[in-house]
C-alpha cells in the first residue's frame, strides 16, 4: 500500500509543529538524556559548530531542559559569560573573548506576531548564532532554515530530545551532533 511520503524538503508539516511520533530519517535524530549534565553536554557538542546565521529552536514544556541545553550550546560555542541585553528585554547576549556574539532569545512572553517581528531576528542572525527558547511562540518569523529541537519530559531525570533539520545548513549541524555522539555519553 502506498502511503503519503515526506518529500526531500519535508515541507508538508506546518512550521514549528513536531509530529507526535518523529519520522526517524536522515533529517531527524532522537536522543534520550538521563541527566541535566548530559543535556548540557549535548548542547556543548553542537555549540562548537555554530556560526552567525545559524538558528536553533527549542520547544518543550517548562522544566524539560531548554535553558540547560542553551547553556551547553553557549559553553560549547565558547561564551565567556552571558549578559542581559539592555536593548532587548527578551534576549541574552553571550560573548567570546574575541568579541563575537551569540543570542539567546526567550520567547516565553511573546504573544503577538508584532512582538515577534520587533525582535528583528534577521539583525541578530547577521551578528551571531541565535538560540530561541519557546520558538513555537515566534510563529512565522522563525526562518525556514533552522535546527528544531523538541524536548519532552519522560520521567525523573529522563528527557527525550528530537532534533529535526529543516534545511541544508541545519542538516550539516545535525550531522555534526550525530558524529559527536558516536561513542559519547
Ligand atoms: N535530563 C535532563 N536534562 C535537562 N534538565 C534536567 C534533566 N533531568 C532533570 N533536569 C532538571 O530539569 C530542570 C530543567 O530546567 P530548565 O533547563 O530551566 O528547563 P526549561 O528551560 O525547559 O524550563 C532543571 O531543574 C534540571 O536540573
Ligand atoms: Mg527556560
Amino acid at each position: 500500500m502506498e502511503v503519503a511520503r515526506v518529500g526531500a524538503g519535508g515541507r508538508f508539516r506546518p512550521a514549528g509543529i513536531m509530529p507526535s511520533m518523529p519520522i526517524l530519517d536522515e533529517r531527524t535524530l532522537e536522543f534520550f538524556s538521563r541527566s541535566p549534565e548530559q543535556t548540557r553536554r549535548v548542547g556543548m557538542r553542537l555549540g562548537g559548530s555554530l556560526q552567525p546565521g545559524d538558528v536553533i529552536c527549542l520547544q518543550g514544556e517548562l522544566g524539560t531542559g531548554k535553558t540547560t541545553l542553551a547553556q551547553g550550546l553557549a559553553e560549547g560555542w565558547g561564551a565567556a559569560d552571558d549578559v542581559s541585553s539592555p536593548t532587548f528585554v527578551l534576549v541574552n547576549i553571550y560573548r567570546r573573548p574575541d568579541g563575537s556574539e551569540m543570542f539567546h532569545v526567550d520567547a516565553y512572553r511573546i504573544d503577538s506576531p508584532r512582538e515577534a517581528e520587533e525582535l528583528d531576528l534577521d539583525a541578530l542572525m547577521e551578528r551571531g548564532p541565535v538560540i530561541i527558547e519557546w520558538a513555537e511562540r515566534m510563529g512565522s518569523v522563525v526562518p525556514a532554515e533552522r535546527l528544531w529541537i523538541n524536548l519532552e519530559h519522560v520521567e525523573d531525570e529522563h528527557r527525550r530530545l528530537v532534533f529535526r533539520a529543516d534545511g541544508p545548513r541545519s542538516k550539516e549541524l545535525l550531522e555534526a551532533v550525530r558524529a559527536s555522539m558516536v561513542g559519547a555519553r
